[in-house]
């Protein structure tokens, strides 16, 4: 898996791989970034990253709506399939997206195929003990799950709002309490996003298997953060986004100097003409 160089990964990455990678049994840390193309998989999967996240942060990072609940699982699978055309060594971690886990199991079951038969690897769901019957079944299906637990941004309306999650003792110990149902029923890793960093760190203490955090401090067993954010795509970005390039702006500099070339005549120049 990904070396402290970030090389690229030589081999596919496997879930049961993800799965014993605690950094306290001496594992580096894990890193997961989103993609939901085939140039933004490429680039994850050269940088050397372990696993590539199909989010469901597509709606808002790439087809401009306000929240992650206007996508359906057939959007999921046509990005899932970009991104897996590109054969990556990294896993391909498909997200499922609202009302696609929260019917019945069967229903939870037929759409994660859709996932997998497009290409993911293994899927991810949000929400904590709830989620178990869900995740059980899944595994019954040799579908393998990654949890969501913290900030689950589906749940933004029951939230009121994207908050820091976990706050109090009471809400910790629920949020671990979930995480642990969710670990018996089968999951090989799970998202931690935007708690107290003590309690990614108890999160991460509890589990057997590892916690890739976001916004959850430096002690979980990984870490993931949405490629645009972290690329200076994105306007905005939250407080534990680290923005290691600012490619929005190089991007309008680039086309406003094309605009400019065009207006004054100045391209196409005489090589870049057939003749
Ligand atoms: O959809 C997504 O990008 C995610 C990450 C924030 C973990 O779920």
């Amino acid at each position: 898996m990904s070396d402290p160089s970030s090389a690229p990964n030589t081999a596919p990455i496997t879930v049961p791989m993800i799965r014993t990678a605690k950094v306290r049994d001496g594992h580096a840390p894990l890193v997961m970034v989103t993609a939901y193309d085939a140039p933004g998989a490429r680039i994850a999967d050269a940088a050397g990253v372990d696993m590539i996240l199909v989010g469901d942060s597509v709606a808002n990072v790439v087809l401009g709506y306000e929240d992650t609940l206007q996508v359906t699982i057939e959007d999921m699978a046509h990005h899932v399939a970009a991104v897996a055309r590109t054969r990556p060594n990294a896993l391909i971690v498909g997200d499922l997206p609202w009302m696609s886990y929260h019917i019945d199991a069967a229903d939870t079951v037929r759409n994660a195929a859709v996932l997998i038969r497009a290409g993911a690897q293994c899927v991810k769901l949000e929400g904590g003990s709830v989620r178990a019957p869900m995740v059980e079944a899944l595994v019954r299906a040799e579908i393998p799950v990654m949890g969501h637990l913290g900030l689950t941004p589906q749940s933004v309306n029951a939230m009121g709002g994207y908050r820091v999650q976990a706050r109090d003792d009471e809400a910790a110990a629920e949020l671990i309490e979930g995480a642990q149902a969710l670990v018996s029923a089968g999951i090989f890793a799970t998202v931690v996003e935007v708690v107290p960093e003590k309690v990614g760190a108890a999160l991460t203490e509890a589990l057997e298997v590892p916690t890739i955090g976001i916004g959850a401090g430096p002690l979980c067993d990984g870490q993931v953060l949405v490629m645009h954010d972290l690329l200076g795509v994105t306007a905005r970005s939250a407080k534990f986004v680290r923005r290691y390039a600012e490619l929005a702006d190089v991007a309008t500099e680039a086309v406003a100097a094309f605009a400019a070339d065009v207006r004054s005549g100045a391209y196409p120049a005489d090589r870049e003409v057939y003749h």
